[in-house]
């Protein structure tokens, strides 16, 4: 339903995730649909290059738990093996068990996904964040 230049959607949240949002934006000072609109265009800015063809260029942000059994060496064969579109990554050691590895990449856009698509599979990554922007 379109109104007065908005539309009124109803979207399904489990309670946790809501509560979570509410308290934040009391913090914050939005109400949810202002949150909801900032969420949705950040989501469309993050993931709009994944449908494009050509060249794009970034840096992929991975968290991961060093102390996890082979999960450094598998990064560090999956990075060897798309060497062609990593131009550089650098290793910061957070903390005890923390690593965070920001690899820049240049290149496909197919070769790009599938490389961030294998190390978001390798266990003991805990997050992988993508900053990619179409060139
Ligand atoms: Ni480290």
């Amino acid at each position: 339903m379109v109104r007065r230049g908005v539309a009124r959607v109803s979207i399904s949240i489990p309670p946790d995730l809501l509560k979570e949002l509410d308290s934040m934006l009391e913090k914050v000072g939005y109400d949810r649909s202002r949150a909801v609109q900032i969420a949705i265009r950040n989501f469309l800015t993050e993931y709009r290059w994944v449908h494009e063809q050509g060249e794009v260029a970034g840096a992929l942000l991975l968290l991961y738990d060093h102390k996890r059994r082979g999960v450094e060496e598998s990064l560090t064969d999956i990075q060897h093996e798309h060497g062609s579109v990593i131009t550089s990554t650098m290793h910061i050691h957070l903390d005890e068990d923390n690593c965070l590895e920001i690899v820049a990449v240049r290149g496909s856009s197919r070769s790009i996904k599938e490389l961030a698509e294998k190390m978001m599979r390798e266990k003991g990554v805990k997050q992988l964040k993508l900053a990619i922007l179409a060139s």
